[in-house]
């Protein structure tokens, strides 16, 4: 029998400044218009939810804001290379599962206009469009609209 090396299973854990490097580097390979080391430094800062998803390596990560009866999702990322695979509506899952348990009854985020694969991906989530940001986003010609996105969460079942 063929020896088959073991693959750590993804785990979900909190962000730190240590993480800020790779997580830079996944950033920076996934957007045109990437946020910053410093971005995620204040995130880290001003104490904003984020995790990071890895295995032997960061796969991708999410950086929320908790409010007083909501939470919004500033960013949520997965390497160019792991993705397809169901790690985004892992992260996605655990964003909602966080406010649930925060007793936060809403999630919302903003997301390029152009960005249809993820904007599926919210919509098989329970998202709807809610409004439009016009100009919202820097784009490589002048600027793109921002799609504002919600849905509702349930509370944790007892
Ligand atoms: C948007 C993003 C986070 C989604 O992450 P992802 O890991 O690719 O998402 P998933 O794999 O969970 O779902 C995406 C697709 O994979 C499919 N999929 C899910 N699980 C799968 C599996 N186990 N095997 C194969 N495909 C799978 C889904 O059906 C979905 O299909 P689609 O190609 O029609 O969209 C990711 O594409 C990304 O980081 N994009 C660049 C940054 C970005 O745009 N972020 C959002 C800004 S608002």
């Amino acid at each position: 029998m063929n020896a088959v090396p073991a693959t750590a299973a993804p785990r979900l854990r909190p962000m730190t400044l240590h993480d800020v490097d790779a997580v830079g580097a996944i950033e920076a390979s996934a957007y045109g218009f990437a946020w910053t080391r410093g971005n995620f430094i204040d995130s880290l800062a001003a104490s904003h939810l984020a995790e990071v998803l890895e295995d032997e390596r960061v796969i991708g990560y999410f950086v929320a804001l908790p409010g007083v009866d909501e939470m919004h999702l500033l960013n949520i990322t997965i390497a160019p290379h792991r993705q397809g695979q169901g790690h985004g509506t892992r992260l996605l899952d655990a964003v909602a599962a966080h406010a649930s348990v925060r007793g936060l009854p809403r999630l919302w985020l903003e997301v390029r206009a152009s960005n249809e694969r993820a904007m599926a991906l919210y919509v098989r989530r329970g998202f709807v469009v809610v409004g439009r940001r016009r100009g919202y986003y820097p784009a490589a010609e002048g600027r793109e609209d921002a799609i504002l996105m919600s849905r509702s969460v349930a509370a944790p079942s007892a």
